[in-house]
Formats: structure tokens, sequence, C-alpha cells
């Protein structure tokens, strides 16, 4: 889809990814809707994008059902959009055992319950041909130590999506799953980082996330895999998962160290 002149509905805008994004789709000519938490922070990168005064900001907990139907019915809304971006979302680093209720039902209902529903709500509100672009994870086709609850998510979401998308088979409406994998945003932890280091695990920026995005978007790419060896491990976690279990296992002891601290300290005594 050529992206000049078109509605972006784009969820998490405020974030690293979501902030690098609306960069680059400016850039290519679309008008955003930039949702958030922060009115602040949003306004300020409403100025900093190419012709401010065709982007709005939409401000909305996604977690909160009267904040989502509020989102929904904004009247900025009512002409409806080109393409919609489930960006938004969290997770939490550690040990199931060390994560709480609250933690957990967050990573959930903002990176699951919260995309799915509100695409519900829009879909009558998505102009055609349109476009679905559900931010996934690698994590979303591998199992990962000390992310249980966000993989849950995410493969939550790559199932939504690929059902959805074929549900709307001849509507018009595509839905797409964009899967980047670690990016430095603020998304991650200080732990995850050191992690990353001692595993000598790639990071991307955002902004290379983002033009990659694009080129999906603008490719109508179905499923996008970010990275290399990533992209070849959820294919073989798909084939020979036994295969990346022993892989993973090498690794357990210093993902353990990372996302279980304590049980190290303890043990270390
Ligand atoms: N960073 C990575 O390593 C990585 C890798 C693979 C996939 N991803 C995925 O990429 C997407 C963007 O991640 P990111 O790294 O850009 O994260 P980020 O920098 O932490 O940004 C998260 C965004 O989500 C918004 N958000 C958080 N809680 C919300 C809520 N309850 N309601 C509405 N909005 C909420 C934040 O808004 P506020 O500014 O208001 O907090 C922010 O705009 C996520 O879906 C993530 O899972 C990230």
């Amino acid at each position: 889809m050529n992206l000049d002149g078109k509605r972006i509905l784009l969820t998490g805008a405020s974030g690293g990814i979501g902030e690098a994004l609306a960069h680059a789709l400016a850039s290519h000519g679309a008008t955003l809707l930039l949702h958030g938490r922060k009115s602040a922070a949003l306004e300020a990168l409403r100025q900093q994008l190419p012709n401010p005064e065709r982007h709005h900001c939409l401000c909305a907990d996604l977690c909160h059902p009267q904040e989502r139907r509020q989102l929904v019915n904004a009247p900025v809304l009512a002409d409806g959009v080109d393409i919609l971006i489930n960006n938004a979302g969290t997770n939490q680093f550690a040990w199931l055992e060390d994560q709480t209720e609250e933690q957990i039902t967050a990573q959930i209902e903002l990176n699951t319950l919260a995309p799915i529903l509100l695409t519900r709500a829009l879909l009558p509100k998505l102009r055609t041909p349109g476009l679905i672009m559900n931010i996934g994870s690698s994590f979303g086709a591998i199992g990962y130590a000390g992310y249980s609850a966000y993989c849950a998510s995410k493969f939550a979401m790559r199932g939504f999506s690929e059902a959805l998308g074929r549900e709307l088979e001849g509507s018009g409406i595509k839905v797409l799953h964009f899967a980047p994998r670690a990016t430095r945003t603020h998304l991650n932890s200080p732990d995850v980082y050191a992690m990353n280091v001692a595993l000598g695990t790639q990071t991307d920026s955002p902004d290379e996330v983002a033009e990659w995005a694009v080129a999906s978007l603008e490719r109508e790419q179905i499923r996008t895999w970010i990275g290399w060896p990533e992209k070849l491990f959820v294919r073989l976690n798909a084939l020979l998962p036994g295969l990346v279990d022993r892989a993973l296992a090498k690794q357990h002891s210093i993902i353990s160290r990372f996302a279980h601290p304590l049980a190290h300290k303890e043990g270390s005594q």
C-alpha cells in the first residue's frame, strides 16, 4: 500500500518503536492518529513530525474499557482509518514465580486482550482497502525462559493475526503480523540489556525496526520476522522444537542469573 495520504492509528506512539514508526510513517506522507497515555509526550512528538497540523493525538489507557471506548468514538476517528497499527505493549522479564499477579495480568491485557478488543471495535471504521498491523515479537514463536507471560501474550497475537487475516479474506482488509527481535527501547530493563550482552544477542535500533515495518506495510507482507538468527530459530522451533530446547538449555544459567537474581545471591552465600 502506498502510505502517502493514508490515515493511520498508531497505538503506543510515545514508546521507542512507536515514536520511530511515527517519524517514518509521517515522512512517507501519512496522516497519523498518535495514541499513548501521556498527552504532553504525544503533543511533543506531533510537533516534531513533518506537517504537524495534519496529525492528531489520542490519549487512552487501553486496559480500561471506558477509555478504549472513548478512543474508538473520538470525533477524529469518525471518518475512519486506512491502517490500524497495534503497537502498544509491555513486558516483564523475570521467572514466573517472581512475577506478581498484576504484572502477569498487565502483559496479557495490554499485549493481547486490548488489541483484540480495539481491533473488533475499529473494524467498522477501517476503510477498504485497509491494513491491520499487529506488532508481535520473535517471542511470539519462540518460548524463552524469563518471558513466560510475555511469550503467552505474543503467541496469542500471532494466532489472532493469522486467524483474523483468514477470516477477512476477500474483505479488502489484510492483517499483517510484524515481529521485531530485541530492540533498544525502555521496554527492556537494564537486566535484559546486560543479559543480551552476556549472551551476545543482537539488538536493533527503533529506527531500523520502523524502516522494516514501513517496508512490510508497503509490501503488505503478511508475516515478517526480523533478524538473523532469530528468523532461523522461529522456523526451527516450529519444525524441530527439541533442537531449540537443547540450544536454549545451554543459555539457561546465564538467563537465570539475570531473570532470577535473588536465587543466585542466595546460592552464592
Ligand atoms: N523493544 C523490544 O525489544 C521489542 C521486541 C519485540 C517486540 N516489541 C514490541 O514492540 C511494541 C512496542 O514496544 P517498545 O519497545 O516501543 O515499548 P515502549 O518503548 O515501552 O513503549 C510502549 C508503548 O506502549 C504504551 N502503553 C503502555 N501501557 C499502556 C496502556 N496501559 N495503555 C495504552 N498504552 C500503553 C506506552 O505509552 P506511555 O508512553 O503512555 O507509557 C508506549 O507508548 C510492543 O508491542 C512490544 O511488545 C518490542
